[in-house]
């Protein structure tokens, strides 16, 4: 258990893994910018046809919404667009849908859970990169409630993960 409260989940062996869903509170700022730059990174690798990637909320107050404003142009400046629209979590497709669900922080993995994701597939965003970088934080803060600094510590953590996740996802299996 951690000072949260909230017990550090481990992430699933993402090795051979094709369909990819990662999941935030809003589904604008945070998991837009990792489906956008996981897919930017899997793109420069020649890979994005390989891939399903796709973004949620575990809350419904921006459904339909394109992403935060701030996400849009962190992302820009580093060249990554976002286009995802925010959707909220429907555990019985998703889980059809997708082998890997991935939180962007250890809040999101147990609301992932207690609503029905199977445990086994669900995992924290950031346990790929922590495998590779010991002292990696375990929770993609939320920078919603935060400032510009926010956005641009959130992006360099996402790009890492994604990154690490990537590289995880293409080894065999
Ligand atoms: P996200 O950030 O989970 O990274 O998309 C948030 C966006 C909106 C809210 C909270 C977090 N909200 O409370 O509206």
């Amino acid at each position: 258990m951690s000072a949260t409260g909230l017990p550090s989940p481990t992430s699933p062996d993402a090795r051979g893994v094709r369909r990819v869903l990662f999941v935030c509170l809003g589904n604008i700022c945070r998991s837009p910018l990792a489906q956008g730059v996981f897919e930017h990174l899997a793109q420069e690798r020649g890979v994005r046809a390989e891939f399903t990637v796709a973004s949620r909320g575990t809350g419904d107050w921006h459904v339909g919404r394109p992403p935060d404003p701030r996400a849009i142009a962190v992302a820009q400046r580093h060249g990554v667009r976002l286009n995802s629209t925010a959707r909220l979590i429907n555990p019985a497709a998703d889980a059809a849908d997708f082998e890997l669900i991935l939180g962007m922080d250890r809040r999101n993995v147990a609301s992932l859970i207690a609503a029905g994701f199977p445990a086994e597939r669900v995992g924290l965003y950031l346990g790929y990169l922590a495998r590779r970088q010991p002292g990696t934080p375990s929770d993609v803060p939320d920078p919603y409630y935060g400032g510009d600094d926010d956005f641009l510590e959130a992006y360099r953590l996402i790009h890492a993960g994604a990154h690490a996740l990537l590289e995880e996802m293409l080894r065999e299996p």
